[in-house]
């Protein structure tokens, strides 16, 4: 077992890279099996949820090589086989095979995927789509058929824009016969990086990072060069970690528009920001005004972000209000926040915070990747020693998180017990 252990307080000053984002390439990755040739994809995360895709991959022959930050998937002589429990349950978005595997044989064989428990998490809205488009489905247990004769175009409303039926019924409908339209669809800049790679690979997609997405039908998916964008939610996180440490902390390689609900929470709640075309420098200050956050789908402020944006709450004066409405359990940080001496109070879907709040260090356990990247964060400010186990969840997300920050002076390891 791995645990991090953190010395706080310690003031952050210098530079931290933000790597390629973590939830395009779990997309990424299974989308490359739909190409007859060869994708090379650069900037990949080394993450473990990077590592567990690149496993499934052998699974199924496909010929992986990794060049420094890239990746280059080879699947001529792939073969379709069933996708095991103990592969699915490593992540979530073991379930873009579903979608990889329909659109390329017409058939996929797996079973539910992994991932964090925040929430019951159904894949409805996906399979809703693979039906559209001609599949039949049948659950046995865990266990997904998924099959069609002929996949057809159709016109797909989501009852939710979800992230991820959105890319998987993209993913099926690419080499569909006909035109499928996805109404309702999620707008993330996910979404629309995993469209580029498509279409650079000769698929013919408009609208995405809209609400209506038209996909085209082609036969034939070609070689590509693609590159991942930079991960959304570690610039946050980072940015979140120098608001509450930083002196002049520089996050570097991001894209401010991908993070502007962030960024104008941030400027209400007083935090003093530089920001450029693909950074931001921020300082920590000794308090903050309190505020209210909702969470909402892409443009609004991203779920993901919450329990990080949450730790800067408890330096904040007065009362402040998070409603999570994305996800039913994604408040399993506060107790272990309350622990290290935060005064917050959950009531269904709303935690209310009481600030400003002194952090000390304690033992806590991350339940979550987001909730154990809070847990750094809170460690980050806390005076005294953060003991925090289960860190495997943070290592399926964030690259390199113990060296990025002690680079820039934290004090942080990770030692395996
Ligand atoms: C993705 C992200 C995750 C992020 C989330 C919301 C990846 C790998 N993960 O997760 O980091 O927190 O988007 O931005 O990209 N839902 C249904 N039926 C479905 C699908 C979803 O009811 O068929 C519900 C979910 O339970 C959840 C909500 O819709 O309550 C949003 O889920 P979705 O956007 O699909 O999130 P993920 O793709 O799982």
């Amino acid at each position: 077992m791995k645990i991090m252990e953190i010395c706080g307080a310690q003031e952050l000053s210098g530079t931290i890279r933000i790597s390629g984002a973590k939830n395009a390439t779990v997309a990424l990755i299974p989308a490359a099996i739909l190409t007859d040739e060869e994708a090379t994809i650069c900037n990949i995360p080394e993450i473990t949820d990077t590592e567990a895709l690149c496993d499934i991959l052998r699974l199924l022959e496909v010929k992986v090589s990794r060049a420094s930050e890239s990746v280059i998937i080879n699947p001529k002589s792939m073969k379709n086989i069933d996708i095991t429990e103990e592969y699915s349950n490593k992540l979530r978005a073991s379930y873009y095979f579903m979608g990889a595997l329909l659109g390329k044989y017409k058939k996929a064989v797996m079973y539910f995927p992994g991932g964090c428990s925040i929430g019951a998490r159904p894949i409805d809205q996906h399979l809703k789509g693979f039906e559209a488009l001609g599949a039949t489905i049948t659950v046995e247990d865990n266990k997904y058929v998924v099959e069609a004769k002929e996949l057809k175009g159709a016109n797909i409303y989501l009852d939710i824009a979800s992230v991820g039926a959105t890319i998987n019924i993209m993913l099926a409908a690419v080499k569909a016969k006909g035109v499928t339209i996805i109404d309702n669809a999620a707008k993330e800049p996910e979404i629309v990086n995993v469209a580029t790679f498509l279409n650079n690979m000769g698929a013919k997609i408009v609208g995405a990072g809209t609400s209506t997405i038209k996909i085209t039908g082609v036969e034939y998916l070609h070689k590509c060069f693609h590159e991942v964008i930079p991960d959304r939610i570690e610039a946050g996180t980072y940015i979140i970690i120098g608001a509450l440490c930083g002196n002049k902390l520089k996050v570097d390689n991001l894209i401010p528009e991908h993070i502007e609900a962030l960024l104008s929470k941030l400027e209400e709640i007083g935090v003093e920001m530089e920001i450029g075309p693909d950074y931001v420098i921020v300082s920590k200050k000794d308090t903050y005004k309190a505020t209210t956050v909702k969470t909402g789908v892409f443009p609004g402020f991203a779920t993901d972000l919450q329990q990080v944006f949450s730790v800067l709450l408890t330096q904040s004066k007065g009362k402040s209000k998070v409603t999570e409405t994305i996800f039913e359990n994604r408040f399993m940080h506060i107790p272990f926040l309350n622990k290290l001496g935060a005064n917050i109070r959950v009531s269904g879907q709303t935690a209310t915070f009481l600030g400003p709040t002194k952090l000390k260090g304690a033992n806590v356990a991350a339940t979550d990747l987001r909730a154990g990247a809070a847990l750094v964060a809170a460690g980050l400010k806390a005076e005294g020693k953060t003991v925090i186990t289960n860190v495997e969840h943070i290592l399926r997300g964030y690259e390199q998180i113990v060296e990025k920050l002690g680079d820039v002076g934290a004090k942080i390891v990770i030692k395996e017990i």
